[in-house]
């Protein structure tokens, strides 16, 4: 497995009008996420012996599972410090109990920080449970907070099968902020498994904006299984749209996709020529 992880099969996607964008299309779910885990992992470490803090922008979904399982590991079994960890997640359902089973709170203490030497206060969620009018003051806070840290330095991201990255549904355009947003349809229906009926699942949600993210120094999205095949073929190869917001990393200079066979499926074979150069 690990001469499979030195050497993936590159789908460098590098074009003239999205240079800072590449494919890796990797053998499975587990080969990719271990990457990713390793990549975070190598920053933390190399941030520490700077004695600098390493900035960490966090998604939740099944998709980044693997990942923190990496890292809990490699804390565990390699020493991986996350003293240095300033982390931020990209959104949370509005409004929300932290200690509710659906809670990307709960998710990520469950998943990662129950498990890790990182420093609570180091911990940013966007809080499902302020009030209302509160939010927009909120939101700002959040994202100069962001801006405070020294901006992220890896953004790991999953994609809904809206395209959305975060909450940031169709509609969404590259200049949007931290904000409170309505849930689509789609990405409801996708929500039910977890609250059990369409009626419990919430209609809103704090989400990271566009812009945001793009302000990421590096960003990674991970994106496996075919049901995602085709709203990532139209993220990398469509042009830029706020119908499919995850289009919009087309204009980051450091953005890298790593797929699975299943989910790199529909790429177009002229696309996927280049890809193999
Ligand atoms: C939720 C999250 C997104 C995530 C998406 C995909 O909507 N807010 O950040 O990318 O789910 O979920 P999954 O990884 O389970 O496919």
């Amino acid at each position: 497995m690990s001469s499979t992880l030195e050497s993936p099969s590159p789908l460098n996607h590098s074009t003239k009008s999205t240079p800072g964008l590449s494919v890796l299309k990797l053998p499975d779910p587990g080969v990719a996420s271990k990457r990713v885990a390793r990549e975070i992992g190598a920053l933390i470490r190399q941030r520490a012996s700077e004695n600098r803090n390493c900035v960490l922008g966090l998604a939740t979904g099944s998709t980044p599972i693997r990942v923190y399982r990496e890292l809990v590991r490699m804390h565990r079994e390699e020493g991986l410090s996350f003293h240095n960890v300033i982390t931020f997640n990209l959104d949370e359902y509005f409004p929300i109990k932290p200690n509710a089973a659906q809670s990307y709170v709960r998710f990520m203490n469950e998943q990662l920080f129950d498990h890790i030497d990182i420093v609570r206060t180091n911990v940013h969620i966007p809080n499902g449970t302020i009030e209302l009018e509160a939010v927009p003051g909120y939101c700002r806070d959040y994202d100069e907070l962001i801006a405070t840290t020294g901006g992220i330095d890896l953004q790991l991201l999953g994609i809904g099968r809206t395209g959305h990255i975060g909450f940031n549904e169709p509609g969404a355009t590259q200049d949007t902020r931290t904000r409170l947003v309505k849930l689509d349809n789609l990405t409801r229906l996708d929500a039910v498994k977890d609250f059990g009926g369409m009626d419990h699942v919430p209609l809103l949600a704090i989400t990271m904006g566009v812009d945001s993210i793009l302000q990421s120094h590096r960003i990674r999205l991970l994106a496996f299984g075919e049901h995602k095949a085709d709203i990532v073929q139209r993220a990398i190869e469509g042009t830029m749209t706020s119908a499919i917001p995850a289009s919009f990393l087309q204009s980051h200079r450091d953005v890298q996709y790593l797929l699975d066979d299943a989910a790199a499926e529909c790429l177009s074979p002229s696309t996927t020529g280049e890809l193999s150069q």
